[in-house]
């Protein structure tokens, strides 16, 4: 009996030894890990608070992209201080000239950056602190972006108001047309046409049209539209071609359906009939 009792006292002691570190270890996983960041700030008023509730809709929240990965700093203490020490490599409200490369730091938007080096407006924010990034996309409430984030409004503080309205109703009809395209070579999707080279060339262009907004010289936008009036017109031309014997196939398919059902009810009504007469051949029969 006594044997008995210590069985079961090791077995319970080398069940714990296991268990415990178990436990200490699924309570730490399941214990989701705060940031103080948000913490703290959310209680702030104004500004700091104001931050928080923008950034929370925005998509890098949505990719859960929280406050230290742009501005550095630690987030597990609950201390303004320590939070914001120098070895965490904090970096506060950054200088509006320096926005760009706090943006297009390598690993974030090095492409968005090296874009706007190429254009005349990287000159003017880094004398004058503007147009930078921010002036076009926000800061913390940032979406996912198309042209409709800039209007006139947002080039006519140092462009004419005329000018502004020019080049952003010219962009917006460039986007016009590639949207077209775009309908188009889903419909050939749909009808599992072959598009693979026409998509790639529209990827292209789409990509290239894209970086122009973030390059912003007469020449890039001029040069640009050429381009794209002439992807267009080779794209729109090979669409309609497919297009049209989409339709040709289409009607070759209704006649053949057509027809295929005609020859369907003529049979049909073929045996009806002779199944009618041999039943009164038969009935003649009997009757005489
Ligand atoms: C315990 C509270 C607390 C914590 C934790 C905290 N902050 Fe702050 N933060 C503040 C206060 C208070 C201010 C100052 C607000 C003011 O000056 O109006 C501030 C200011 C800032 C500023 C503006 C600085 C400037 O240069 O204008 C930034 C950016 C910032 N915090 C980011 C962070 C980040 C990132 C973290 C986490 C790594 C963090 N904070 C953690 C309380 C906190
Ligand atoms: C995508 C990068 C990014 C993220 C994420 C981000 N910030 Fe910022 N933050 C910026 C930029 C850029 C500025 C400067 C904005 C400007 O000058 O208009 C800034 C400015 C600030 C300021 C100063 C605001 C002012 O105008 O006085 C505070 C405070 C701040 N951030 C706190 C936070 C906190 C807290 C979080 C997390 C909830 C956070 N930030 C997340 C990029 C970011
Ligand atoms: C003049 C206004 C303007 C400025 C300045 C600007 N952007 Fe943009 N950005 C836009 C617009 C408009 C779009 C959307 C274009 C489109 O539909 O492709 C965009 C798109 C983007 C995209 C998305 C690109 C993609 O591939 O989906 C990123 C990232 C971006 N910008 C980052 C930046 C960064 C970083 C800076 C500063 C270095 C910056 N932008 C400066 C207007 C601007
Ligand atoms: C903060 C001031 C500022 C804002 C805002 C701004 N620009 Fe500019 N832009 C400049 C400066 C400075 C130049 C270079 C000097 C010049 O060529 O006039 C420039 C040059 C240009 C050029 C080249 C002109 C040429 O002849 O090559 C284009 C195109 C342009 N901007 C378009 C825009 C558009 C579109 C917007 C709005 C989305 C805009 N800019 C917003 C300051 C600004």
């Amino acid at each position: 009996m006594k044997r008995i009792y210590t069985i079961i006292f090791i077995f319970t002691i080398v069940l714990l030894t296991f268990y415990i570190p178990f436990v200490q270890k699924t309570m730490g996983d399941s214990s989701h890990k705060k940031n103080y960041c948000i913490e703290c700030h959310i209680k702030l008023n104004g500004k700091p608070r104001a931050v928080v509730l923008e950034w929370e809709n925005s998509i890098h929240a949505k990719n859960n992209l929280e406050c230290h990965i742009c501005h550095g700093g630690n987030p597990d203490v609950d201390d303004a201080k320590a939070a914001k020490d120098k070895k965490s490599n904090f970096v506060g409200k950054p200088k509006k000239k320096d926005i760009p490369e706090f943006c297009g730091r390598e690993g974030c938007h090095d492409q968005a950056l090296a874009q706007l080096k190429k254009g005349p407006h990287y000159n003017s924010v880094l004398k004058i602190g503007s147009p930078n990034c921010v002036d076009c996309h926000g800061d913390h409430n940032i979406q996912q972006s198309t042209y409709h984030i800039i209007t006139d409004k947002t080039c006519s503080s140092c462009h004419s108001v005329e000018y502004s309205r020019e080049l952003v109703n010219s962009i917006i009809s460039i986007e016009k047309n590639i949207e077209d395209i775009e309908k188009s070579l889903d419909y050939m999707n749909e009808r599992n046409v072959e598009s693979k080279d026409m998509t790639q060339r529209y990827n292209e262009l789409k990509s290239y049209f894209h970086q122009l907004v973030h390059i912003f010289s007469k020449q890039e936008i001029d040069f640009t539209k050429k381009l794209v009036e002439v992807e267009i017109e080779y794209l729109d031309k090979e669409l309609q071609s497919k297009i049209a014997s989409i339709k040709r196939l289409d009607l070759i398919y209704i006649l053949t359906s057509a027809f295929s059902i005609g020859v369907i009810i003529t049979f049909t009504v073929y045996i009806a009939l002779i199944r009618r007469r041999r039943a009164k051949i038969q009935k003649d029969f009997q009757s005489r």
